[in-house]
């Protein structure tokens, strides 16, 4: 029996990194999972590898006409919707003083808009099937600050909060809405914003500088699989009394600094 038996998700950003991982894992526990995004060729061929439990939409999140042609698609092949994973973003890294307004209000469309159009779009439909789970996936840089992403962070603190307005408004509908705010994903998001766009899948991630050690047979893709096991725990029937919170998956990053001089275990 698998933990989202019967279950119709949306993932979107799902034709790499973490939202691969999620559609990958929802649909060996039983999802079927429509898969969002706009790089057409590898969401296809991942669905294509999935098999008859995956579909394949072209959906830009910052579109409203999509999400609804999106959702119609979805509930047409599968029934419905009974989970969104809003997990669709996009980074930039930049000193403050450069970041164009322009710029600025693409990562806050893209990052902030696309999971509140999901959220509008599936509304109905989650209704109808007497309720459902949204689990947007925020960032740590929702929860703290860091040089270089004053846009990213903004957009990533906006889906925290859109998430609490949500579930404050659609918890009488059975819609749970919660956060997931992972340290990592794709190593090589960040790739393109430094000097040599190096490839980071193989570099340590700053992951390391947690205060949880990693024990050595535990690689870096075991990293982003941790966030998408969150996801399914969120989109299953296991969490059904989680609505309007975070679930951090930062291997303690978050929980302050370690004081070298101070005594420790
Ligand atoms: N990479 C990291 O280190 C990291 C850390 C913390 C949180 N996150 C978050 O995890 C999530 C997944 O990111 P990832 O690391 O897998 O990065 P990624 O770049 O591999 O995946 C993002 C996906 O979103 C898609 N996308 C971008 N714009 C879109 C749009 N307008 N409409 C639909 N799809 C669009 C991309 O095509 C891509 O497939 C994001 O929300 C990101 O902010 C990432």
């Amino acid at each position: 029996m698998g933990r989202l038996d019967g279950k119709v998700a949306i993932v979107t950003g799902a034709a790499q990194g973490t939202g691969a991982a999620i559609a990958r894992l929802f649909v060996g526990e039983g999802a079927r999972v429509a898969l969002a995004d706009v790089r057409d060729a590898q969401g296809e061929a991942l669905a294509r590898e999935l098999g008859a439990n995956a579909d394949f939409i072209h959906l830009d999140v910052t579109r409203a006409e999509d999400w609804q042609a999106g959702v119609a698609r979805t509930s047409e092949r599968f029934g419905g919707v009974d989970v969104l994973v809003n997990n669709a973003a996009i980074l930039l890294l930049a000193p403050l003083t450069q970041i164009s307004r322009e710029d600025f209000l693409r990562i806050v469309e893209v990052n902030q808009l696309g999971p509140f159009l999901g959220i509008q779009a599936v509304f109905e439909t989650m209704k109808r099937r007497g309720g459902g789970s949204i689990v947007n996936i925020a960032s740590t840089d929702g929860i703290k600050g860091m040089n270089g992403v004053s846009a990213y962070a903004s957009s990533k603190w906006g889906v925290r909060g859109l998430t609490k307005s949500a579930a404050m408004e659609l918890g009488r509908h059975a819609i749970r809405v919660n956060a997931i705010c992972p340290e990592a994903g794709n190593p090589n998001m960040s790739a393109p914003f430094m000097p040599g766009n190096p490839d980071l899948s193989e570099v340590p991630h700053r992951m390391m500088q947690a205060i949880l050690k990693s024990p050595p047979h535990v690689g870096p893709e075991s990293r982003v699989l941790d966030v998408a096991r969150m996801a399914l725990f969120l989109a299953s029937d296991e969490s059904l009394s989680c609505t309007a919170a975070d679930f951090v998956v930062d291997a303690g990053l978050t929980a302050g600094q370690f004081q070298k001089l101070a005594p420790s275990a």
